[in-house]
């Protein structure tokens, strides 16, 4: 908490991005309020000022592109690339994986994995069908969108949040689901009926003048729904158990109204301020047919020439007029020498590879802690949860080892559907990576039977999970940057003293987001191009 008070942003964002996780959404958004934090739209005007290079950057001065090694095809390695090929540098990408875009996966049939535990995995999912296995929802004041126009890469809107989406928490005494509206109605009914009770009892006379008091009830009789005599007593917000439609049916609606106490004992309010985040607000959005359309399309506009897939890296060396950079691919062993480098993998890996960078580069890699995260992709035959639960995208919050359940944003009326069964983190996600993919399925399949009914077990056709901390070359989702990226430790990694920059979400504010690892490519390039017109 020291952190928090001492101002380091990176520490913010990470302890909010944690509050919000654990599903602590209303601490997260009162934390924020008392942290002041607000002030993003100056930083999404700053990403804006970004300078893309361009081809007569070297006419004009006369000199020579330079050769670059990237190492790491994830987003910031290929949007280092993608950006310096701008003004003709050339580039190597060097990626280990069999295909670029790191931790932006799309799952589709056909696609095989094997974890750190040798678990073997193909995807059954039928055609059209996918999961993004990381990444897979896009705010609007993101650079990612602007990559995706620039790129063509067609979005379509990700429902982030949905009032039809159900509230589950068992450890609370529910043994059934509630919906979004409903849970809403009742604690913002509730909360607005005791203000303006404690208002005209006097307990605001000194906060506020008379006129005052008067626009905050007459506010709070409409944000909570309240009587004439400022007391809730439920209506249409909470919903029906037969809806209203032509004459003769008025509706009926949704059954007794819990007591506050019963509401808030409950605890389905900590979830609502999850959709007030900078981050997570809707609208938000996802490309059409998967994420992976975003490295597909950056690795395009490189050209696929430049990208050597199945390239583990095993040595970098700074030779003091270049950088000389190993791999093995298959059996072969292989050297590439370039002016400069750009350091583009998570830096848990980076840390394991040997280098002559520095023990100040060694040591500020280590610092940088990995996070474990996971998905569990179920496929149905029928989709269920709109035409029996009337659901249409957005997510499912719970109190279970699942956590998050996500109705899929794409292919509404088909056929069949992937539900996310589970998007859990740190030991949630670590003790499902234990069990065998089958054992994963029984367990979230188990925990969505409870929630939704039988469906959840007899509709579905097939499953694929994935876990980040136990996925070969990456093995993290994110990472915690402990004092934030500006920290003097990270100075090595901000400002190389020698040839080799580094670029990824974790050296952004926004780590664990594309975001983090396009504005973090862009500085590094920015750095570089400069250091090469005045060298
Ligand atoms: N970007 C990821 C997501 O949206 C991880 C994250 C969650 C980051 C919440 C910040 C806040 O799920």
């Amino acid at each position: 908490m020291t952190q928090l008070q001492n101002g380091s942003g990176g520490s913010r964002r990470a302890f909010l991005r944690n509050v919000g996780l654990s599903g602590g959404a209303g601490a997260m958004f009162a934390t924020m309020g008392a942290l002041g934090l607000a002030p993003t739209a100056q930083a999404a005007q700053r990403e804006r000022s970004f300078q893309a290079l361009r081809p007569g950057d070297f006419a004009l001065t006369g000199r020579a592109a330079a050769k670059v090694v990237i190492v790491g095809g994830g987003i910031a390695g290929l949007a280092a690339a993608y950006e310096l090929g701008k003004a003709g540098y050339d580039c190597t990408v060097l990626e280990a994986r069999d295909r670029t875009g790191g931790r932006n996966f799309t799952v589709r049939g056909g696609d095989s994995t094997t974890d750190l535990y040798g678990h073997r995995q193909t995807a059954r999912f039928a055609d059209g069908h996918y999961m993004n296995a990381g990444p897979a929802r896009l705010p609007q004041w993101m650079v990612t969108l602007d990559y995706c126009r620039e790129l063509g890469v067609p979005v379509e809107v990700f429902t982030n949040v949905n009032a039809d989406a159900y509230l589950y928490n068992e450890s609370a005494g529910m043994t059934a689901p509630v919906r979004y509206r409903t849970a809403k109605a009742d604690v913002y009914g509730y909360v607005s009926e005791l203000l303006a009770k404690a208002t005209d009892k006097g307990a605001l006379d000194e906060e506020l003048t008379a006129a005052d008091r008067e626009r905050l009830v007459e506010f709070l009789k409409d944000y909570g729904e309240l009587g004439d005599t400022l007391k809730y007593e439920g209506g249409e917000r909470r919903g029906y158990t037969t809806v209203p439609g032509a004459a003769g049916t008025p509706g009926v609606l949704l059954g007794d109204v819990p007591t506050a106490s019963e509401v808030f004992a409950s605890g389905v309010g900590r979830y609502f301020s999850f959709e007030f985040g900078f981050d997570q607000a809707m609208l938000m959005f996802q490309p059409v047919g998967g994420m992976d359309q975003i490295p597909k399309a950056l690795t395009r506009a490189i050209g696929a020439h430049r990208v050597r897939t199945g390239a583990v890296v095993s040595d970098i060396t700074d030779t003091g007029s270049g950088v000389s950079v190993t791999y093995t691919q298959g059996s072969r062993r292989r050297v590439v020498n370039a002016d400069y480098c750009i350091g583009a993998l998570p830096p848990n890996i980076l840390a394991k590879i040997p280098h002559n960078l520095g023990s100040g580069v060694q040591s500020a890699l280590e610092a940088i802690t990995p996070s474990s995260a996971a998905k569990i992709g179920l496929e149905y035959r029928s989709r269920w949860w709109e035409l029996d639960h009337r659901i249409y995208g957005g997510i499912t919050e719970t109190d279970q080892d699942v956590a998050h359940i996500w109705h899929p944003s794409y292919g509404f009326h088909g056929e069949r559907g992937i539900v996310i069964g589970y998007y859990n983190y740190s030991a949630n996600a670590d003790s499902y990576a234990r069990l065998t993919p089958k054992e994963r399925e029984k367990r979230a399949v188990a925990v969505g039977v409870k929630i939704y009914g039988d469906k959840y077990r007899t509709e579905l056709a097939s499953s694929f999970s994935h876990h980040w901390r136990q996925t070969p070359h990456l093995e993290a989702a994110w990472h915690s940057t402990p004092g934030g990226p500006d920290d003097a430790r990270y100075k090595p990694l901000n400002e190389p003293t020698g040839r080799v920059y580094f670029a990824g979400d974790w050296l952004s504010y926004t780590d664990a987001w594309q975001h983090g690892a396009f504005t973090s490519a862009r500085r590094a390039v920015t750095a570089l191009h400069a250091r090469v017109l005045s060298s």
